[in-house]
């Protein structure tokens, strides 16, 4: 709690273009949750490192994303938004838990298999222990609730182990998150391998709508969105691209998917493809202009960035410090 406030804290990788599953899977709902809890939106700048990033490009995409969040629609006086590099505490904190997560927890992590067979030549420890991490990110602020896709299920399972575990050794010290999973649009597949989640790292750009893909991009990529040869929109899980297609349409749209399925009763593929396309467009087209403001009003965005890395950095020491002590490091004398 703070100020009498519930907690929230999420985070995003500023490494490669942001998709819509980003959009529709956490950041949309960070939007519409923060009204209601006391927020820290971090840019996870230490977990991008896991895999090789040109220094330059990692700056710039992080300032990116950082300004992302503000044209979204969070407000950074109420929100804390802030780079995670730089409130030590996040690595501080991990570091101590790593001594109470087990090896064999983190093998079963399913994105760490994934990307160490896409990074066969580079498995460092930073990717075995990346969940450790997340879950310092997440327990240096006391949060209640996590919003997040799907995909990161597992790492807020184990979170809440790693917090469990240490509670029972040494009281209350940890709040136990629960994850916020969206009704819809949790989980958008690629438009060409619906069997797939879209992403960032996906070789096949015509499978990901990109936030800044411009409007012609964004039409274009929906025509081609593989579908079946079933020829009706059914929300059903054997037309996997046509259910992902309605996903993404209710997840824009705030329908539900029995509406959508009355709505094009009787209507070609071709038709439901413009309207979805036409749905993105609708919500990326405010988003790309407010980016492009922000952007320019660097002396604005430095301004947040320096006063929210204070404060991230204020509730971050409170916690750190008390953990800390529980472990047994000696007190500092000041
Ligand atoms: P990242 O950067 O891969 O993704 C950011 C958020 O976007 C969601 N997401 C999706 N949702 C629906 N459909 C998709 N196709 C899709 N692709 C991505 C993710 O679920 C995520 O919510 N490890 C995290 C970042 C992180 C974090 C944290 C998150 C670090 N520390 C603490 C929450 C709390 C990650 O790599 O997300």
């Amino acid at each position: 709690m703070i100020d009498g406030n519930k907690v929230l804290f999420s985070g995003m990788q500023a490494t490669g273009n942001l998709t819509l599953g980003n959009y529709l899977g956490a950041l949309k709902n960070w939007v519409t949750l923060s009204d209601e809890y006391q927020c820290f939106y971090s840019v996870v700048d230490l977990h991008s490192i896991t895999v090789r990033q040109d220094p330059a490009e990692l700056r710039k995409r992080a300032r990116n994303l950082l300004t992302l969040y503000i044209a979204a629609g969070l407000d950074p006086e109420k929100n804390c938004i802030y780079y995670q590099s730089h409130v030590s505490g996040h690595a501080e904190l991990a570091w101590i838990l790593n001594c109470f997560t087990y090896m064999g927890e983190l093998n079963r992590m399913t994105q760490y298999k994934d990307k160490a067979a896409k990074h066969a030549d580079n498995i460092n420890a930073g990717l075995f222990t990346y969940p450790v991490l997340m879950a310092a990110d997440i327990l240096l602020y006391q949060a209640d609730v996590v919003p997040v896709g799907k995909d990161q299920m597992q790492h807020l399972e184990i979170t809440r182990d790693i917090a469990q575990r240490f509670n029972a050794i040494y009281g209350d010290v940890f709040t136990i998150p629960e994850p916020y999973i969206g009704k819809s649009g949790a989980s958008i597949k690629s438009l060409q391998n619906p069997d797939k989640k879209m992403s960032k790292s996906d070789e096949n750009p015509n499978g990901s709508i990109y936030l800044m893909d411009d409007e012609d991009t964004i039409m274009r990529k929906f025509k081609r969105a593989v579908t079946d040869s079933e020829g009706c929109v059914r929300y059903n899980e054997e037309q996997a691209g046509i259910h992902n297609l309605i996903d993404i349409y209710c997840a824009c749209t705030g329908k539900m998917p029995q509406e959508v399925e009355h709505e094009f009763d009787g209507r070609g593929y071709g038709d439901f493809k413009t309207a979805v396309g036409e749905a993105v467009v609708s919500i990326l087209k405010p988003l790309q202009a407010r980016f492009e403001e922000l952007s320019k009003d660097k002396g604005y965005i430095d301004g947040i960035i320096k006063a929210n890395a204070e404060k991230a950095g204020y509730y971050a020491s409170k916690t750190l410090r008390k953990v800390q002590k529980k472990v047994g490091f000696p007190e500092k004398i000041r």
